[in-house]
């Protein structure tokens, strides 16, 4: 058995919304190297528990790397320090022996903190709700299949279809943009004939309602892309772009 770690956590903590907050010092002791980071968290709050403290809020869900639930800046990185890998699938024989790990929200206007490192990231939601979806019944799995999707666009939209709605994107971007995300879930669907009818419609409808919630602008940093656990491309951000000046030229 290999041998285990001891670190020293800064966790964020802040009671509410209203309250202000702070970093403060934990110790994670005897931590086995193939501890993930969430249970490694999990491990921390039973003996906080033990002691009568206040556990600490952290958002996760699968633990698989599907839903973009946990939402963790690890020492400066959105889900820490590895590429392409979310903070569920993060795991501790990436942080040395004795490390002083800092751990925090997502920080953006349109994603305040609820509770210690739980955000609330409904405003993604809500772009999701003004147009992220196809309207018409596409039938049952035989209807959908009918029409037939060569594999070039099929694998685009895979790729663009690959968000997993996390933030990382707007927490990793100095604007807190969050033109990737958007852009993902815009071209997924614009790529494909089933979402073509409502491609209009739907880009002014995203991008308006991303305005709305306080996200800032893209100024082609990049940042957004190095950060995404699954690797969704900048290039999504131009082709929206094109997606949404035809739609604002009437050439949609
Ligand atoms: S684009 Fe990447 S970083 Fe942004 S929400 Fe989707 S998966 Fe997360
Ligand atoms: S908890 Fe679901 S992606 Fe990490």
């Amino acid at each position: 058995m290999s041998a285990t770690r001891n670190y020293t956590l800064r966790i964020w903590r802040q009671s509410s919304a209203n309250q202000s907050g702070s970093l403060q010092e934990y110790k994670a002791s005897n931590i086995s190297p193939d501890t993930s980071f969430l249970e490694m968290l999990d491990i921390v709050n039973e003996s906080i528990l033990k002691s009568g403290g206040d556990p600490v809020a952290f958002d996760h869900d699968c633990r698989e790397g599907i839903c973009g639930m946990c939402s963790l800046y690890i020492n400066g990185r959105p889900h820490g320090p590895l590429q392409k890998t979310t903070t569920c699938q993060l795991f501790m024989r990436n942080f040395p022996d004795g490390e002083v790990i800092y751990i925090e929200p997502w920080r953006a206007k349109a994603f305040p903190v609820i509770k210690d490192l739980v955000t609330d990231r409904s405003a993604f939601d809500r772009i999701m709700a003004v147009g992220g979806f196809v309207s018409v019944n596409t039938g049952a799995a035989v209807d959908a299949n009918a029409i037939l999707i060569g594999k070039e666009l099929a694998d685009q939209a895979f790729d663009s279809a690959a968000c997993i709605g996390c933030g990382a994107c707007v927490a990793a971007c100095k604007n807190a943009s969050a033109m990737l995300f958007v852009s993902a879930k815009v071209n997924q669907l614009a790529i494909l004939p089933q979402g073509a009818p409502e491609r209009r419609k739907r880009v002014e409808a995203m991008v308006a309602q991303m305005d709305a919630e306080g996200f800032g602008n893209c100024t082609n940093t990049g940042a957004c892309e190095a950060e995404c656990p699954k690797g969704i491309s900048v290039t999504n951000i131009a082709k929206m772009n094109r997606e949404f000046i035809s739609a604002t030229l009437d050439l949609l």
